[in-house]
């Protein structure tokens, strides 16, 4: 069995995006287990088999899955993180007409850099992330991570690269509601092969970060809006990916609220060198990114100064 072939699914429900794991669109979606439980019980299944990874203690290694297989170091590259987006495609068939939302977009982030990207809605800023993180196929065009070409890589070689390099916020904090607040963020460490006693240092060491070590054992369902996002960020960066991609990611907290969490999420990734792609209509967050990208008639185009905008 190999890992990474894009069908993985879990109790019939598909298992958020930053895990690398997929559900499969051909499997009858009729698991009547608790999603929680099967986790927790090491039923990831994979091809109507149990994939070779769980949540226990006492499991065998996710295999070798060759060069896109580095989390137990868990630190981006020396000299990697580089995003460059090159004459980026993507259409949707729409009845008889076709609907361009990306038209040859170019960009280049460098490594470390906070990028916002900006764009009235239906403009394809979710549609961008989509493609740099190859959950979705480009039509035509490039996408360079880390100088590895995405667009190249075949349905298995990107989803390890995803789950091994590349983290996720989303607006809706999409936590799984049955695993508490440490094994959420453990989840994604014991995906990409880091388990035991070390995950579970990791893990505790990045609620730290973000202000919820004594919330570890929490269920997810009793922390605020704030906290859960909070705990997203966490589990965004425990395997330190290389980059950080956000969609509006205070886009479901109340001003105060996001004033207190975006300053964690740009403090971590500072610290870190994590690149970040943070897709926003929150002057807040644009304000604070190093450059802001306005996405435009399906392509991308320098804003003003992020400093000059908010003044
Ligand atoms: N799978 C799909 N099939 C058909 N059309 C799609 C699909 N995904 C996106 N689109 C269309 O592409 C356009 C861009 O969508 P996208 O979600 O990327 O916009 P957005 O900029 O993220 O908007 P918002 O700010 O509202 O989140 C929209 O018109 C949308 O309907
Ligand atoms: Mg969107």
């Amino acid at each position: 069995m190999q890992l990474g072939g894009g069908d993985v699914y879990t109790g019939g429900r598909r298992l958020p995006e930053d895990t690398g794991i997929r559900h499969d669109p051909n499997h009858d979606p009729l698991g009547s287990e608790h999603l929680g439980q099967r986790l927790r019980g090491g039923q990831i299944r994979q091809r109507g088999k149990q994939a070779p990874f769980r949540l226990g203690h006492d499991v065998a290694t996710v295999p070798n899955a060759g060069c896109f297989y580095n989390a137990d170091t868990g630190r981006p590259q020396r000299g990697l993180g580089v995003l460059r987006i090159r004459q980026l495609s993507r259409s949707f068939r729409e009845g008889a007409r076709v609907h361009q939302v990306l038209d040859r977009a170019d960009a280049q982030v460098s490594r470390g850099e906070t990028v916002a990207v900006t764009g009235r809605s239906g403009s394809g800023k979710s549609t961008l992330l989509n493609l740099i993180s190859g959950i979705d196929r480009a039509d035509r065009g490039t996408v360079e991570i880390d100088g590895r070409d995405v667009t190249a890589m075949g349905e298995p070689a990107r989803t390890l690269f995803r789950r091994a390099h590349i983290g996720f916020v989303y607006q809706f904090f999409n936590l799984i509601p049955t695993l508490d607040v440490a094994e959420n963020v453990r989840l994604v460490l014991e995906l990409n092969g880091v388990r035991g006693a070390q995950a579970r240092e990791r893990s505790l060491a990045v609620l730290a970060d973000v202000g919820l070590r004594e919330r570890a054992h929490s269920a997810v369902d009793q922390l605020s809006g704030g906290e859960q996002q909070r705990v997203a960020i966490a589990r965004a960066l425990v395997h330190r990916p290389g980059l950080l991609l956000a969609d509006e990611p205070t886009g479901n907290l109340d001003e105060q609220t996001a004033g207190e969490v975006l300053p964690v999420l740009l403090s971590l990734t500072r610290a870190r060198g994590t690149t970040v792609v943070v897709v926003t209509h929150d002057v807040a967050v644009s304000s604070l990114a190093d450059r802001v990208l306005e996405l435009r008639e399906g392509r991308l185009h320098d804003a003003p100064e992020p400093r000059a905008r908010a003044s």
